[in-house]
């Protein structure tokens, strides 16, 4: 990671601070890990059609996977982020904020933020949607203040379009693992920039994985304001939070 990023704090839940010492684990993290890693259960009957289950913010949360797309399963940094929406309520407050996922793939953290009160949006590539849809509407439907939208985003692709900046006003982008091995990271922080106001915060877990795909957060910092807010050693995996740096009139940024 670049020396110019402010260290990780260690989870700024007061859950792991009260913890004893000799109970945070070798990587000082594993009791946290275990306690979010819990919040996935199966269901104890075999039923015709496959889900899996979490609990957030007092809600049972069941979500259908497919096996075709990475889009198509929860990854660990979406039980990160929604662990942390939870427990951050009052530094991070959703209620009746406007909200876009990028890269929401099943949808859990969509779900969870529209719990939280949050007019979300949940985007993905097109193949994605039908399953995130079902998702989202399974689960939110007559339990949520805003009822979620969904909507097609291909990183890079269409933005003003789909996304007119003078009409668009998102106070929160939040994205779980969407940087790995695809060719599309200069779309994807076009994406970032394209849908970033003065005032949005991008709420960010990145898990880390090769050199190459792990530089992007080098090029992200040179635009955003960046800050790890929560580090995960045991899972690879670092909560960001980021806000773009004044840029004066806006122009979009050009792909390298
Ligand atoms: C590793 S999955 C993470 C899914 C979900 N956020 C989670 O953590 O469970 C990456 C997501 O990014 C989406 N994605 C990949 N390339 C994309 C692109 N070019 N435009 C839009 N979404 C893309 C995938 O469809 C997938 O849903």
């Amino acid at each position: 990671m670049d020396s110019k990023l402010s260290q990780p704090k260690h989870f700024e839940s007061d859950e792991l601070s009260q913890m004893p010492e000799q109970r945070k684990g070798k990587n000082g993290d594993e009791q946290i890990v275990a306690e979010i890693m819990r919040r996935r259960f199966s269901p104890s009957l075999i039923t015709t059609q496959a889900w899996e289950g979490f609990h957030f913010v007092g809600q049972e949360i069941k979500i259908t996977e497919a096996t075709d797309s990475y889009g198509a399963v929860v990854w660990p940094s979406a039980l990160v982020l929604c662990h942390f929406l939870e427990m951050n309520v009052n530094s991070y407050n959703m209620v009746d904020k406007n909200v876009i996922e990028i890269g929401a793939g099943t949808g859990l953290v969509s779900i969870v933020a529209s719990f939280l009160g949050a007019h979300v949006t949940a985007t993905d590539l097109p193949e994605v949607l039908g399953n995130l849809q079902y998702n989202i509407c399974r689960n939110t439907k007559m339990r949520c203040k805003h009822q979620p939208q969904v909507k097609e985003l291909f990183w890079g692709v269409d933005l003003e379009k789909k996304f007119p900046r003078s009409l668009c006003h998102f106070h929160y982008i939040l994205a779980a693992d969407v940087v790995y091995h695809h060719p599309y990271l200069d779309e994807l922080l076009l994406t970032f920039d394209h849908l970033c106001k003065e005032d949005t915060v991008i709420i960010w877990a990145m898990r880390f994985r090769l050199e190459k795909e792990n530089q992007f957060v080098d090029r992200f910092q040179k635009l955003f304001d960046l800050e790890a807010i929560s580090d995960f050693p045991s899972l690879n995996i670092t909560l960001f939070k980021a806000k773009r740096r004044h840029r004066g009139k806006w122009s979009p940024v050009t792909a390298s």
